[in-house]
Order: structure tokens, then sequence, then C-alpha cells
């Protein structure tokens, strides 16, 4: 069992998260990096459900297969099983604040806020706009799975 384990946040697990999810699976991949990794959404509307067709097809242009992924919300065990969670936007760390039980012992963080010079940056949320508006999530998402990646590896 990898003494680490990652979990990405977004609102719906449909979009951002589970890109995020598969760039830091890469990554993760690539530099050897042991790591349990998952990902799943504040509100549970989506639950069950693949991700957007627009958030497949961008993984997948980019080598990645995320159709498999079923949308789950966040549950208080994630917060004791997980040794990290990154929330993508503000919204989303502020509503993990809030879901944060007593007992918790995940570390809990904004994903750019891993990137020195993109600190204090949400991941754009792509959901009202185009492929264009995913292609900058997916850039976003993998800039800084790479920056939580390494630091990871120094945990
Ligand atoms: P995600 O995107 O949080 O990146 O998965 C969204 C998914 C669903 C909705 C909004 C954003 N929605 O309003 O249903």
């Amino acid at each position: 069992m990898p003494k680490l384990s990652v979990l990405f946040v977004c609102l719906g697990n449909i979009c951002r998260s589970p890109l995020a999810e598969a760039a830091f699976r890469e990554e993760a991949k690539r530099i050897g990096l042991a790591i349990e990794i998952d990902s799943a959404g504040t509100g549970g509307w989506h639950a069950g459900e693949p991700p957007d067709r627009r958030a497949i097809a961008t993984a997948r242009k980019h080598g990645v297969d995320i159709s498999n992924h079923r949308a789950r919300k966040v549950t208080a065990d994630d917060f004791r099983c997980f040794t990290h969670i990154v929330g993508l936007d503000f919204e989303n760390l502020a509503d993990l604040q809030r879901l944060r039980p007593r007992d918790a012992t995940a570390d809990l963080s904004l994903l750019l806020d891993h990137v020195p010079d993109r600190s204090g940056e949400a991941v754009s949320d792509p959901w009202y706009g185009d492929m264009s508006d995913f292609e900058v999530t997916w850039n976003d998402v993998s800039v800084g799975a790479k920056a939580l990646a390494a630091e990871l590896a120094l945990a």
C-alpha cells in the first residue's frame, strides 16, 4: 500500500478533477512515484456518471483514457483515508473545509498553490465553455500535477 494518497476534488467530478487525476496519474508513472490516486466531487448530482464527453475527448487527445471513471461525491472517510485532498478552485476548497470532519487527517490544498508562479489561482472551469476551454483546463491540471508530484516525491 503506498504511504501517500491524493484525492482531487471539483464540483461535479465529471470535468476538472477526472482530468487532474489523469494528468497526475501520468506524471506519477513518469517519475516512478508510488501513490494512490482518485477524484471526487463536492456535489453528488452526477454520481455514477462517466466524465463529460469533452473531458473524455481532451484526455484522449493527450493519450489518457478516462472513460471508465465514474463520478462520486466526497465522503467523510476520504478525509481520514487520503493523505492529501486537493481542490481545483476556491469554492471546492471552501466546501472541503466545511465538509471536513473533526478527526480529518488529510492535508487540504488548492492545486495551483503547488505551482510557485500560479499560487492563489483556480483551475479554470470549462463547463460553460468549448473544447478550447477544456484544453486550458488540461494545461492547468498538467502544470499542477507536475508540481504536486515533484513535491510528494520528496515527502
Ligand atoms: P466539474 O464541472 O466540477 O469540473 O466536474 C462541472 C460539472 C457539472 C456542473 C458544473 C461544473 N454542473 O453545474 O452540473
